[in-house]
């Protein structure tokens, strides 16, 4: 369509560059969007999916051992697969602002303490009491290859809830 706008331009104005300059410059820069979106994925809609973003839950009840990263095996969400079942790892495919979440619950113990950490540095601190869940979101600026996790602490003989009850996510935001 944007093509049509420009053509119409170029036949009805005998000087392009004096008559719709600004006009013709601002199609042109859409035309080329639009062709940079398809040429990635077959179509527009498809384009806007491949914003990175996960959602992994725990299956399986879980004794992880102490400093253990957990790995969440039970995939739900993994566009672009940036998070990896088996190492419980998320890598940042590009550089930008990420929104990182995770809830975990205890069952058994009567605490269960973990962390959100970006290259084994600590960004936030997590803890589930008996019988209810605690969740950390955290919007991080991120640089492309930064190793995301959940880190069980310090503490050991800490338990936690499969079923679904524990769970780790995030999104590209911009
Ligand atoms: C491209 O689209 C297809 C579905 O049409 C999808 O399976 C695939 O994951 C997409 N690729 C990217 C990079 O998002
Ligand atoms: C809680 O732990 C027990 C083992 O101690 C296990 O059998 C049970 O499935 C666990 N429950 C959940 C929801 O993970």
């Amino acid at each position: 369509m944007k093509f049509v706008v420009l053509m119409t331009s170029l036949v009805c104005c005998g000087n392009v560059v004096l008559c719709h300059e600004k006009e013709i410059i601002e199609d042109l820069l859409n035309v080329i969007i639009k062709l940079k979106a398809v040429k990635k994925n077959g179509s527009y809609g498809a384009a806007r999916l491949a914003v990175p973003a996960f959602t992994v839950t725990l299956s399986k009840h879980l004794t992880p051992q102490v400093n253990q990263i957990i790995k969440f095996e039970s995939v739900k969400t993994n566009i672009g697969g940036h998070y990896s079942a088996s190492t419980g790892i998320f890598t940042a495919p590009r550089n930008g602002l990420y929104m990182i979440s995770a809830t975990i619950r205890p069952n058994g113990s009567s605490y269960l303490h973990c962390e959100i950490q970006v290259n084994g540095e600590m960004k936030e601190k997590l803890v589930g009491t008996r019988g209810s869940t605690g969740t950390a979101n955290a919007v991080l600026q991120l640089k492309k290859g930064n190793k995301v996790f959940i880190k069980k602490d310090h503490r050991g003989g800490e338990n936690m809830m499969g079923k679904d009850w524990s769970m780790f996510s995030g999104y590209f935001i911009a």
